[in-house]
């Protein structure tokens, strides 16, 4: 299953503004391009790409979080969304590059997450808000023709020798939110800037204490949650490149001041 929507040409320049002044440029002097190729100087910055949140900077990576979740929940996807009863994963994934590095999961391979332990169920958000002609982007598969269950965990992605047949390849400006689909990476390595949220039905079991923060996460989601990011209320605890530790639903504890 997935959705596509579309963000306008507005909100797409405002998350893009964010992005530049997260990474310490003047939105007003610099353009996403600038701010991509500065990226690549970044510390906090993965060699898969992703760009993570460091201690210094909440301010305007909360602040950056807050604008997408308040553009994506503006759209039609939200319905979905509450009907799932999901919660939420913070924060969201910032991707300035693609995956040039040899792995056992290159996302480039058709695959579904499920193969790579990934919960059953769980939805994911793709924002893509910049591309060039060679940068990459999600693109969603017919997966008619496969015979292996898609909520099998695999040891490596298997190179299914199937005809790939796109169903989907996402534009810039495009929401696409899926559930269960067969999908790779497709492109090339050029600059690009997207953003990725994880939604993960509420009827799984994390483990979650009660009243922890990711209880209290859960349960303020959505319309709450957007509240709850902000600067003054939360402080990244992980700002000592303690970036390997997942818990779910959110990747990064939150605490209060
Ligand atoms: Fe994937």
């Amino acid at each position: 299953m997935f959705i596509v929507d579309k963000i306008s040409n507005i909100e797409i320049n405002t998350l893009r503004k964010c992005y530049i002044s997260y990474v310490g440029l003047d939105p007003k002097k610099n353009t996403i391009q600038q701010a991509l190729d500065f990226s690549k100087t970044l510390s906090n910055r993965t060699p898969n790409g992703l760009v993570l949140p460091k201690s210094g900077s909440e301010a305007s990576f909360l602040r950056m979080q807050k604008k997408f979740y308040e553009i994506i929940f503006k759209k039609k996807i939200l319905s979905y969304l509450k009907l799932q009863n999901c919660l939420v994963h913070f924060p969201a994934s910032i991707r300035i590059a693609s995956d040039n590095s040899k792995r056992n999961y290159d996302s480039r391979i058709p695959h579904f997450d499920q193969w790579v332990g990934e919960p059953n169920g769980l939805l994911i958000l793709s924002l893509n808000l910049y591309q060039e002609k060679d940068g990459a982007c999600l693109q969603i598969l017919n997966s008619s023709n496969i015979k292996t269950a898609y909520n099998k965990k695999l040891k490596k992605f298997k190179k299914l020798n199937i005809k790939i047949k796109p169903l989907k390849t996402q534009n810039i400006g495009e929401v696409i939110l899926m559930k269960d689909c067969y999908h790779r990476t497709f492109g090339g390595f050029g600059r690009r800037l997207s953003f990725e949220a994880r939604f993960i039905p509420s009827t799984f079991n994390f483990g979650i204490k009660k009243n922890s923060i990711q209880s209290k996460l859960a349960g303020y989601f959505p319309i709450h949650f957007i509240d709850m990011i902000k600067e003054e209320n939360l402080k990244f605890i992980n700002s000592k490149n303690n970036f390997s530790k997942r818990l779910y639903p959110v990747d990064f504890q939150l605490t209060f001041k």
